[in-house]
């Protein structure tokens, strides 16, 4: 999926644009997790479920379902339901292409309920180890906010999307959530004083898109991913979207904790660890195929990665506003197949900025 950042920058500029009041929304889940957000009949929102699907409006930052109720973040877990009576919890706000945000965040947790059914949260569960990392995807109202203060909500009336994408524009996941357990856990890490942390204790990027392509089949776009999957045959490219604020150095790195480490994601690894990582000149889509790819820009190397560790692939001047892809290939037989997640250990391939 395609978008440009220069729109984004316009949008989170814009000041107030009239907004038809009527606008309604239903929300989808991608992630840990996908589906359809469905209400019990208590107001409570769940991926999951044959529950009927919610259906809400925002104004002010503040999101109001079908009913009336106030949709609120109840304390302490920060559950996302709708309460009668309730006045709802503002800081909401719907990105240009539907992506919903909390307070700036697009992450939101989903975390078991039932045997089938997810609550959503916008900060993961203390001592519930199986919650997942979520976006969620308004269908409309795609809206932009200054702040929860200003609350000048502008809409334009677009279509619903026609597929639940992993793209999104925002950038700092809940880093308060994160940095303490990513400080406890964090593998040794091999930055040397010149490039940004080769952990996510301060600015970073995760993926917005992952594309695997595959020799084996150089024809087939197997769109987006939540894993990175890497193996004789398989390489798996990676976008990053570089906010215009990062105007300084950033790092490309990868992170491969223990997988005792770990508690929402694990992997898969054999081989001697050497992958091999270039940046592309075509920045990959979900049609992206092993055939049409394009060509590698830069090879930044053959590097030995193996559990416990974080690697420094690349430092460089940001490229600030820009879409970027990177691949990752085998080497020599590695084989390494990992669900891209940083809860409560980062794994995978992020790019760090200083
Ligand atoms: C969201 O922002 C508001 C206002 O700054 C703050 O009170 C609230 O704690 C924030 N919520 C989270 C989960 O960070
Ligand atoms: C992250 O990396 C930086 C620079 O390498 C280091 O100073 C810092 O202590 C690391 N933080 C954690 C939490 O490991």
């Amino acid at each position: 999926m395609k978008y440009s950042v220069s729109t984004l920058a316009f949008a989170l500029g814009a000041s107030a644009v009239s907004i038809p009041r009527d606008c309604t929304f239903t929300l989808s889940a991608s992630g840990g997790q996908s589906g359809t957000v469905g209400q019990l009949s208590d107001g409570q929102n769940r991926v999951g479920g044959n529950n009927p699907t919610g259906t809400y409006t925002i104004s002010n930052g503040q999101i109001t379902d079908s009913q009336g109720r106030g949709c609120i973040l109840t304390p302490p877990t920060t559950q996302f339901q709708c309460d009668v009576g309730a006045t709802p919890t503002g800081g909401f706000a719907i990105g240009t292409q539907g992506q919903v945000t909390y307070n700036g965040s697009t992450t939101f947790y989903a975390c078991p309920a039932t045997d089938s059914m997810y609550n959503i949260y916008t900060t993961s569960v203390q001592g519930q180890a199986k919650c997942v990392e979520i976006e969620l995807s308004a269908s409309g109202c795609y809206a932009s906010q200054t702040s929860s203060q200003q609350s000048k909500t502008t809409q334009q009336s677009c279509p619903a999307p026609s597929t639940v994408t992993v793209t999104s524009f925002v950038t700092q996941a809940s880093q308060s959530s994160i940095s303490s357990k990513a400080s406890s856990s964090a593998p040794a890490s091999t930055a040397s004083s010149t490039t940004c942390p080769a952990n996510l204790s301060g600015s970073y990027q995760y993926p917005h898109l992952i594309v695997p392509v595959s020799s084996t089949s150089p024809n087939t776009a197997a769109g987006t991913s939540y894993n990175g999957n890497i193996d004789s045959t398989t390489s798996s490219i990676f976008n990053f979207d570089i906010p215009s604020s990062y105007t300084g150095t950033c790092s490309l790195v990868f992170l491969f904790p223990e997988q005792s480490q770990l508690e929402t994601s694990s992997y898969t690894f054999s081989g001697n660890g050497v992958l091999d990582f270039k940046q592309l000149s075509t920045v990959a889509t979900q049609s992206t195929t092993y055939a049409n790819q394009g060509t590698v820009k830069s090879d930044l190397g053959d590097f030995t990665v193996k559990p416990g560790t974080s690697t420094v692939v690349a430092t460089f001047a940001c490229p600030a506003g820009q879409a970027v892809s990177y691949e990752i290939s085998s080497v020599s037989g590695t084989s390494l197949e990992y669900f891209q997640d940083y809860n409560p250990s980062p794994i995978g391939l992020y790019i760090t900025s200083c």
